[in-house]
């Protein structure tokens, strides 16, 4: 089944074809970083308009990269919640206007649950050559896609997998899953915990900003914070527990933590600031990216734990968002999947961040299982998924 995936979430539009919901034969991103590094964060109103302009030159280039034409898909799968409004409606439109003259049915895609799916497509061709030379926004990295035993066992549930602790780790959204706990499939998502305040990707960027290295502020802390001789130990920043037994994360205390320590403390006026040397935003980077990374790994320990108290043995850990680009918690989601037994699903570098080919894989598995949309399909800003 050759299904198209349209994403229009946040500031990159994005569309990608898929085939058995499983090899991705085309997945086109733009970004709109350019857009908007000079207000420091995504303003929404450039996004919508810039979404406007790309969109038919993005799904130009994903059908003729996928060698596929409009008359070959077989369904059209959009990104239409969480998100921008603005934004999604774009990809909304596109996607009813698509599925409408093609005949071809529609179903609208949870964005945060397709993060998950990302770690389980495979890159063929030009689309794995592309990823081994540069990750996402230009970042080198190697590929660590789904283990290659993970055949489809069915329609709709990748064998070997479940049940599942997810974790979705982006710029707009931290949060925990049981995935396949009830029926066994990847459609059964119950969010365990979620951010109660800024997500990570977010508290990143800013951190980013403290320390005067551009947006997104992700990859720019990842990069200082793995210069040799960092020190992350320099500042010991908080790491957010909450209450004992919670599974929610918080990381606005940490960005203030880091804010302070940036200026030399809480009330410091301007002009007593610290300069900060290349050495300090290098060690403060590193302590940051300590903190934040320990507080996902602190919260999965305690997810485990409660799954398993409840009868649940997931098999394996799948991760998803552009945050698991991230070196540090690569490596430490790696060592805790040894320690727990786990199989570890990460994403390819370059699904790592906001992508259709995520939006058309899942999609693909509801589509197969059944789910339609119709012309009614509206965007949802906010979820409680
Ligand atoms: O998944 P994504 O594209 O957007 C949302 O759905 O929100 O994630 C973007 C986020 C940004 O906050 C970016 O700074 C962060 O992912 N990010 C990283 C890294 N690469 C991207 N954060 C930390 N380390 C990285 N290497
Ligand atoms: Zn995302």
């Amino acid at each position: 089944m050759i299904v198209l995936g349209l994403e229009s979430s946040c500031d990159e539009t994005a569309c990608a074809v898929v085939a058995d919901g499983r090899r991705v034969l085309s997945s086109v991103v733009a970004s709109q970083n350019e857009l908007h590094e000079e207000y420091g964060g995504v303003v929404p109103e450039i996004a919508s308009r810039a979404h406007v302009e790309r969109l038919t030159p993005v799904l130009r280039a994903a059908l003729d990269q996928a060698g596929v034409g409009l008359e070959q898909v077989e369904g059209v799968a959009v990104g239409h919640r969480p998100g921008l409004i603005g934004s999604l409606l774009v990809g909304v439109a596109a996607g009813k206007a698509l599925s409408w003259s093609l005949g071809a049915p529609l179903v609208g895609v949870d964005h945060v649950h397709a993060h998950l799916y990302a770690g389980l497509l495979e890159l063929g061709g030009a689309n794995r050559a592309a990823a081994h030379e540069a990750g996402p926004r230009g970042r080198e990295g190697p590929i660590d896609g789904a283990p290659r035993a993970a055949a489809d066992a069915g329609d709709h549930t990748p064998a070997g997998l479940l049940p599942a602790l997810g974790l979705v780790v982006s710029g707009g959204h931290t949060s925990m899953y049981a995935v396949g706990a009830r029926d066994g499939t990847f459609l059964d998502m119950q969010r365990l915990g979620a951010t109660i305040d800024d997500a990570i990707g977010e508290a990143f960027d800013k951190a980013g900003a403290i320390l005067g290295l551009g947006f997104p502020g992700g990859p720019a802390v990842d990069r200082l914070a793995r210069e040799a001789g960092a020190n992350d130990r320099a500042v010991d920043l908080p790491i957010s527990r909450l209450s004992p037994t919670s599974l929610d994360f918080s990381f606005s205390g940490l960005k203030t933590s880091l804010l302070y320590a940036s200026r030399g403390g809480p009330g410091v006026a301007e002009a007593q600031r610290p300069t900060l040397s290349h050495e300090r935003r290098r060690d403060l980077a590193a302590s940051f990216q300590r903190a934040s990374v320990a507080a996902v790994v602190l919260k999965l320990g305690r997810a485990l734990g409660s799954l398993r108290e409840g009868g649940i043995e997931p098999v394996s850990l799948i991760a998803g968002g552009g945050v698991t680009a991230n070196s540090r918690l690569r490596s430490e989601l790696k060592a805790l999947s040894v320690r727990e037994g786990l199989k570890l699903v990460l994403p390819p570098m370059s699904l790592c961040v906001d992508n259709a080919a995520m939006i058309a894989g899942l999609g693909t598995l509801m589509l197969r299982s059944g789910r339609r949309d119709g012309l009614e399909l509206s965007p949802v800003p906010t979820t409680a998924c």
